[in-house]
């Protein structure tokens, strides 16, 4: 079983740079980290993840945003638009709804593109740099695309993106369009994306950027080291649980790492570690079954569906890493159906929190754990929310309110107001007439 530590005095390698390598999560297999372009194992094929020859402590950071913690970093900084020191948002509507002790947003979707991807790509497009590629690539289901599209631009990097048809949300694709991408529509869901645009790396066309590289986790890292830092500071103590939604389940697998590394360095009580709780739309959830079922593995589903698109995924290529993290916390994982996830977001736009779906099914999710009774009242409870409103303004338009119209007439505007029934716009107008 895995635990919650790391080697207390990591021994660099031969291989290592500047006190940074790979390691093999399976068999432990050391590799250079910036000599070829690797992304899994060279004599296993499992996950790779970076290692440090020291680990952090809070007093070795100093700034602001994913650059702050450079100390847990391959560099000291890199392509930056800045990223990072996202809200943690105070909810006391929610939080007295679910009668939490404390409950707290992080929103992500206050990142420069409009989701944490930004956090990743910043570390892993100077990792780019360091390799000397010349053509960046992923596969996303939107926001990944959109974040690789503006990091490569402003390092005059090309990049290739490819995108399940039909299934990205509009200010994903305009971003990724605009930020000039080239943009692949394939036939097929974000799985065959993945697949294809691995084939596209493996022979040599492209460097991925998707969270199988072990670079981009890195950068993600940061949500859980600005989540440790400022909980603290307001409230003396560390959550109690960190509640997400998973699709890939990088995130998942990258909080689990800032967390041994804090535990390694000393800052964090292995009895302090935040409660890892995965949160999957119940038309994608092959990580929730594998937690429910005890797998170590996830099956990888056919066929997924979900009205958040961000994590429509049905193959989580990081799940070797994220599982022991839910596991070794004492997390959990649940699945939440599209209609939850529509209400909790509608709930955190009351709060004045514009999310995306995806992200809202973080608060779904923990509405559902607190009616189960497995998450207690007296919790200190942070919620992950990844992406912004505007990322699908379709799913929030259907989610809101509709427009009404009214007379360009500011007493039969009062009168509508006030309940009457008064000749409508122009549209409603055309409208009547079909
Ligand atoms: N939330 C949002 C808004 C996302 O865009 C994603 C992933 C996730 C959650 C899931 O995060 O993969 O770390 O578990 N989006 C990827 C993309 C797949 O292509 O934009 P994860």
């Amino acid at each position: 079983m895995t635990d919650l530590t790391l080697p207390d005095d990591p021994d660099p390698p031969d291989c290592a740079d500047d006190g940074v390598w790979l390691t093999c999560i399976d068999c432990g297999h050391d590799v250079a980290p910036f000599d070829d372009i690797v992304y899994t194992c060279p004599e296993c094929d499992a996950l790779l993840e970076a290692r440090y020859d020291s680990h952090p402590t809070f007093d070795a950071f100093e700034g602001s945003g994913v650059w702050r913690y450079s100390a847990a970093l391959p560099f000291e900084t890199g392509v930056t638009l800045p990223e990072g020191a996202t809200p943690l948002h105070y909810v006391p509507g929610l939080e007295e709804e679910l009668g939490l002790r404390n409950l707290r947003v992080k929103h992500e979707g206050m990142n420069p593109t409009g989701s944490f991807k930004d956090r990743g790509m910043t570390v892993g497009v100077r990792v780019a740099e360091e390799l000397g590629v010349d053509r960046l690539a992923c596969a996303s289901t939107g926001n990944t695309s959109a974040a690789l599209a503006a990091y490569g631009a402003r390092a005059g990097l090309e990049t290739l993106v490819l995108l399940p048809e039909g299934k990205v949300a509009a200010g994903k694709v305009a971003q990724a369009s605009l930020h000039g991408a080239r943009i692949l529509e394939v036939d097929g869901n974000f799985d065959a994306c993945l697949d294809r645009v691995q084939d596209l790396a493996d022979r040599g066309e492209a460097y991925l950027l998707n969270s199988l590289n072990p670079f981009r986790l890195e950068g993600q890292k940061t949500i859980g080291l600005e989540i440790l830092e400022e909980f603290r500071d307001d409230e003396g103590r560390f959550p109690d649980r960190i509640v997400l939604p998973v699709g890939n389940a990088g995130n998942t697998a990258a909080l689990y790492k800032c967390f041994r590394e804090l535990v390694a360095g000393g800052d964090l009580a292995p009895g302090d570690v935040p409660k890892l709780t995965g949160v999957q739309a119940e038309g994608a959830a092959p990580m929730v079954e594998a937690i429910e079922e005890g797998n170590d593995e996830t099956r990888r589903w056919p066929e997924v569906e979900t009205v958040a698109t961000a994590i429509r995924i049905g193959n989580p290529v990081n799940a070797p890493k994220a599982l022991p993290g839910i596991r070794e916390t004492g997390g959990t994982a649940v699945a939440v159906s599209d209609e939850e996830i529509t209400s909790a977001q509608r709930a955190l736009a009351g709060e004045g929190i514009g999310v995306e779906p995806a992200s809202a099914a973080s608060v779904a999710g923990l509405r559902k754990l607190r009616e189960q009774g497995e998450v207690g009242a007296g919790e200190d409870v942070v919620c992950l929310t990844t992406g912004h409103l505007l990322k699908d303004p379709d799913a929030a338009a259907a989610a809101g309110n509709d427009p009404q119209p009214v007379p360009n007439d500011t007493d039969k505007i009062l009168r509508h107001l006030a309940g009457e029934n008064v000749e409508g716009g122009l549209l409603s107008r055309l409208r009547s007439l079909l």
